[in-house]
């Protein structure tokens, strides 16, 4: 029995996500993709997984480095989650426009426009059809104040919560 793919795309995008940004430091370039596949997988230890395509650069630098930072973003980064979406951007300098610091355990950027950010070392991979899954140990985290609002993505546009405190 085959399932329809169109299908399923649209089932799965009923599926209200937020928006994260996983990134890693490789030499030096920082890789960046954005991504909705993250959970939250163990609290002892603490584990998170995401879903990256095996053919993303990003996968490739984060095999090399081990080490990733996660953001979950807020709405003002609702720009930047496109431009990390974006298939053929340059990967040099493509955080130019995006502003970011550097984390303080494994130098992968973590965007100012978040909710909280994540540091993580990989944990285990789990090659999964188009895609691994990439299950990190959590090293660091930070959260923005409260009233920061999240970003949400749902049916394939950018929303927000409307009552969100
Ligand atoms: C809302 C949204 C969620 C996404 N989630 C994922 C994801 O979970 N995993 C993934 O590999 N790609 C995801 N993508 C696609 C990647 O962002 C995109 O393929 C990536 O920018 C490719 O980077 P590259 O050209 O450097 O390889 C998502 C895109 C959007 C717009």
């Amino acid at each position: 029995m085959s399932v329809d793919v169109d299908e399923y795309r649209r089932a799965a995008g009923r599926f209200a996500s937020g928006v994260c940004v996983v990134s890693t430091r490789l030499g030096r370039h920082d890789h960046a993709i954005t991504v909705s596949s993250f959970a939250s997988v163990s609290l002892d230890p603490v584990l998170v997984l995401v879903c990256v395509h095996a053919d993303a650069r990003f996968y490739d630098a984060v095999e090399e480095t081990g080490t990733w930072g996660l953001s979950i973003l807020s709405v003002a980064a609702q720009p930047h989650a496109r431009w990390l979406a974006t298939p053929g951007r340059p990967v040099v300098d493509q955080l130019a426009r995006v502003p970011h610091r550097p984390g303080p355990l494994t130098g992968a950027a973590l965007l100012e426009d978040s909710v909280a950010t994540l540091e993580c070392a990989t944990e285990a991979e789990h090659p999964a059809g188009t895609h691994v899954v990439l299950v990190g140990r959590v090293l660091g985290v930070a959260l923005a104040p409260d009233g920061v609002r999240p970003l949400l993505h749902h049916r394939g546009a950018y929303t927000g919560l409307a009552d969100a405190p």
